[in-house]
């Protein structure tokens, strides 16, 4: 039987950070995971840079039940620490937008930099490696069969993740191991994800397919964000998209300001005094895709007139739909393309300075698993860091 200080399940963003820090601090760290790659969803990330941060990392960019939760670990160990990590590596980095902060190269070099961090700290890495069962041995331990032998370790620290790709070793392991040791897990749901949209709609909004525009995005409870949305074959999606899925329960309809940085009826007013006999078509093609403009006339909310023609109660429709055109989502993509879950283990049983469990001293989760979940541009790696980091203070 082997015996480690600590024992990590899962080598994916939060894992091998925490496993490099107990590692550095002399503990004896094992690491196991099921893939046959470490940092999987890392490597995919950020369409292969990974967007490793955001410069304004702030609680407010999480959601949770307990918003109060992310505070204490995300102070101690913040978007800068991990920023002077990576230049320590030389790991040349950009800002694209937002604050959201990618390498220039790959996405690799962060996964590389990890397992040199878990190198330094003589950690041992198990890939491959199935957890077949975990148990309590007395108040001190915990035993736990793995496919190849047994390990006894006094720390246990869940690192799985959450739901979403399953195609990249995503399992609800993390949330059966916390309900076997009595702690709460609340309702998951896939987030960060596209939505679909029901059949009539979609058969309209197929043709744009891969137009791209600046919206402003409003959830039902009033948090909006003005990024860009993409018209897709099955639905929407694009940044703003995934931002709003984060705050979009079924059934709910989302608003959309396809044109969030002009007033329509000064625009229109202004393009009628100068060329009255122009089309509605032409002239709202000057500020949205044509392909837009002529679907939305296809679905019967753009009037075939001239401006000369629009009346004032047309034009007050008009600009109802383009500032506010509402739409009902019919779903989700779900956890097949969602790059995160929401959900997950209930901070109500963690200590949030430890990321401990109250109930049972020595088990601890990180990263994804808890319910913990940043908005879209760096966050989410950020709060796998400073959980990880956090938890490993306490080892
Ligand atoms: P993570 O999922 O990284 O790791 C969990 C590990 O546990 C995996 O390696 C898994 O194989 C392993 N595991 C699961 N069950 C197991 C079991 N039963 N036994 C053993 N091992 C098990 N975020 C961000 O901030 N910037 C970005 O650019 C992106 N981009 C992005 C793209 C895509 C395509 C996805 C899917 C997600 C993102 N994200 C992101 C989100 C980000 O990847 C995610 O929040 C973190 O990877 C979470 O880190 P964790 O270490 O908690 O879980």
């Amino acid at each position: 039987m082997e015996r480690f200080d600590a024992v990590i399940i899962g080598a994916g963003a939060a894992g091998l950070f925490c496993a490099a820090q107990a590692g550095q601090a002399g503990l004896r760290v094992l690491v196991v995971d099921n893939g046959k790659k470490a940092g999987r969803k890392i490597l995919m990330s950020g369409g292969g840079r990974c967007n490793f941060t955001n410069l304004y990392t702030e609680p407010a960019a999480y959601l949770s039940q307990n918003p109060h939760f992310c505070k204490s670990a995300l102070a101690r160990y913040t978007q800068w620490d991990f920023i002077d990590l990576v230049g320590r590596y030389q790991i040349a980095w950009h800002e694209k937008t937002l604050g959201q902060l990618f390498c220039d190269d790959s996405a690799e070099q962060i996964v590389d930099m990890l397992l040199q961090e878990c190198a330094k700290g003589q950690v041992t890495l198990r890939l491959r490696s199935e957890v077949l069962e975990v148990a309590r041995e007395g108040e001190e331990a915990f035993l736990i069969r793995l496919n190849g032998g047994e390990v006894r370790t006094p720390a246990l620290v869940v690192a799985s993740g959450g739901l979403s790709m399953p195609g990249l070793g995503a399992t609800p392991f993390g949330y059966q191991l916390a309900q076997q040791f009595g702690l709460n897990v609340l309702p998951t749901r896939a987030a960060l994800v596209p939505f679909t949209l029901h059949k009539p709609v979609l058969e309209h909004l197929q043709a744009l397919s891969g137009v791209s525009v600046p919206a402003l995005v409003t959830a039902e409870s009033g948090v909006a964000f003005r990024e860009n949305i993409l018209f897709t074959h099955r639905g929407l999606s694009g940044p703003a998209i995934l931002q709003i899925s984060s705050y979009w329960q079924p059934g709910e309809l989302v608003s959309v300001n396809l044109l969030p940085d002009d007033d329509l009826n000064a625009f229109l007013d202004g393009e009628r005094a100068e060329h009255p006999n122009q089309s509605l078509k032409n002239t709202l093609a000057k500020r949205l895709p044509r392909r837009l403009v002529e679907c939305l006339q296809t679905l019967g909310q753009i009037p075939e007139l001239t401006l000369k023609q629009l009346d004032a109660r047309q034009q007050t429709q008009l600009a109802d739909t383009l500032h506010n055109w509402r739409v009902q989502p019919n779903g989700t993509e779900g956890y097949r393309t969602a790059e995160v879950t929401i959900g997950g283990v209930d901070t109500a049983g963690l200590s949030s300075k430890t990321m401990e469990a109250h109930k049972v001293p020595g088990l601890y989760f990180i990263g994804e698993v808890v319910d913990v979940t940043g908005w879209l541009g760096g966050y989410n790696f950020q709060w796998a860091w400073s959980s990880a980091w956090a938890c490993a203070q306490a080892l």
